[in-house]
């Protein structure tokens, strides 16, 4: 394990003495990336965590194409920690008995024109204590090949503490980088596509080096959980990070919680703007076999999806922030804005912005995505947002003068 780490390290340090720390987040390979638009799909664990099993994964694919889901964007169902069984004499891993068969698994979500992702960590063991893919990269990339996957979640875990010790910011991003190039390499091998997501958390300014080692996307911030407070905080604490983000290598606040029950449709609504303003990855993180018709609403509101899925592909960021009233926005292809008021506060508040504020010139057409109705050219924008709500707009490109 040391000599592991200490040759990580090494070959990590050569890796990122190449990149200069500003020209780190802009150096991803030239090549097709994976994830034009953020990952739009949904993962097993913030609803089911470990009871995770073959027929609820069959369950949930086939709720995703029913509900309209896949026909709104939603490609990818993930299957996170717990699946992992014991390896073989030859050192295969194989999945545990809720998993008897992944091929056929992945041959099952294929024929619904979905996506199967599955998860693992650069570690000796996963977050929840399953066998991890340390010395194993290359076998483990190839039967995930051969399994038919499309997606690999790779979580730190038991590397965490490794990171943590190191005695430099540089050596901790160095360990982490040469660990997650390490599978990146091992995916391109098999000549199978996959979209690579690193989950680490954020340590160590993931966003600036993320790219750099395959990432198309990359966890910036700790687990979310299904509670407003927590999800604000996270989805608050990207303001700064657009710029280090591009299309194809996206910045992830971490899964949706929309429809788990801990939140109401207003918070919800709210969880949905925020993430589409960051262009950060949709993935439903909640039982699609039981969702309300509110919660169907929130997660396939077309005007919030082509918010996220905009194909200029840049992340908005915080335009200001007045105590609990945060104003974000978002620039949209064309020189179409996304402007999300959102109200932090316990009580409904009056909310306005200016067309000259968003470096607009006289009054603009503006939408209102959730309500979806044009409300007219205006050039100032006043409403009562309601408490912990959101009103989210889109403000057409001005025709050139
Ligand atoms: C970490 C990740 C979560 C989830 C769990 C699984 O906490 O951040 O998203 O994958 O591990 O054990």
């Amino acid at each position: 394990m040391t000599r592991r780490i200490g040759t990580a390290l090494r070959v990590g340090m050569g890796a990122l003495a190449a990149l200069t720390w500003a020209a780190a987040a802009q150096a991803a390979p030239a090549a097709a990336t994976a994830a034009p638009t953020p990952p739009m799909g949904w993962n097993s664990w913030n609803h089911f965590a470990g009871k995770i099993d073959d027929a609820t994964v069959r369950a949930q694919a086939d709720a995703m194409v029913a509900s309209g889901l896949a026909r709104a964007g939603y490609r990818y169902i993930n299957i996170d920690d717990t699946w992992e069984g014991e390896r073989d004499a030859q050192g295969v891993i194989h999945a545990n008995s809720k998993f008897p068969d992944m091929k056929a698994l992945a041959d099952y979500v294929h024929s619904k024109g979905l996506k199967l992702g599955i998860y693992s960590s650069p570690g000796a063991k996963t977050c929840a204590g399953y066998a991890g893919s340390l010395g194993h990269e290359a076998q483990d990339a190839r039967t995930y090949a051969e399994w038919g996957i499309d997606y690999l979640k790779y979580d730190l875990c038991s590397l965490t503490p490794s990171v943590e010790k190191a005695a430099t910011l540089e050596q901790g991003q160095a360990i982490e980088a040469a660990a997650y190039e390490k599978m990146r390499n091992a995916i391109k091998a098999t000549g199978r596509p996959m979209v690579y997501s690193l989950c680490q958390y954020g340590i160590n300014q993931t966003w600036r080096w993320g790219a750099s080692v395959g990432g198309d996307l990359w966890r910036t911030t700790g687990d979310i959980s299904d509670r407003f407070s927590r999800m604000i905080q996270i989805g608050l604490s990207q303001a700064g990070l657009a710029k280090f983000q591009k299309p194809g290598h996206w910045n992830d606040p971490d899964m949706l919680e929309v429809g788990n029950g801990g939140m109401n449709a207003t918070e919800y609504r709210t969880h949905m703007s925020l993430w589409a303003i960051l262009a950060a990855p949709l993935l439903a993180g909640n039982d699609l076999t039981k969702m309300s018709p509110e919660t169907l609403a929130i997660l396939g509101d077309k005007g919030v999806i082509a918010i996220d899925q905009d194909p200029m592909g840049r992340q908005g960021d915080r335009l200001h922030a007045e105590g609990p009233l945060e104003t974000w926005t978002r620039p949209l292809a064309g020189g179409a804005k996304a402007v999300g008021l959102f109200n932090l506060a316990d009580r409904p508040a009056y909310m306005q912005v200016t067309t000259a504020e968003l470096g607009l010139k006289g009054p603009a057409a503006l939408h209102d995505v959730w309500a979806d109705k044009d409300l007219g050219k205006q050039t100032t924008y006043r409403a009562i947002v309601p408490a912990h709500g959101v009103i989210l707009l889109r403000v057409a490109a001005k025709p050139a003068a």
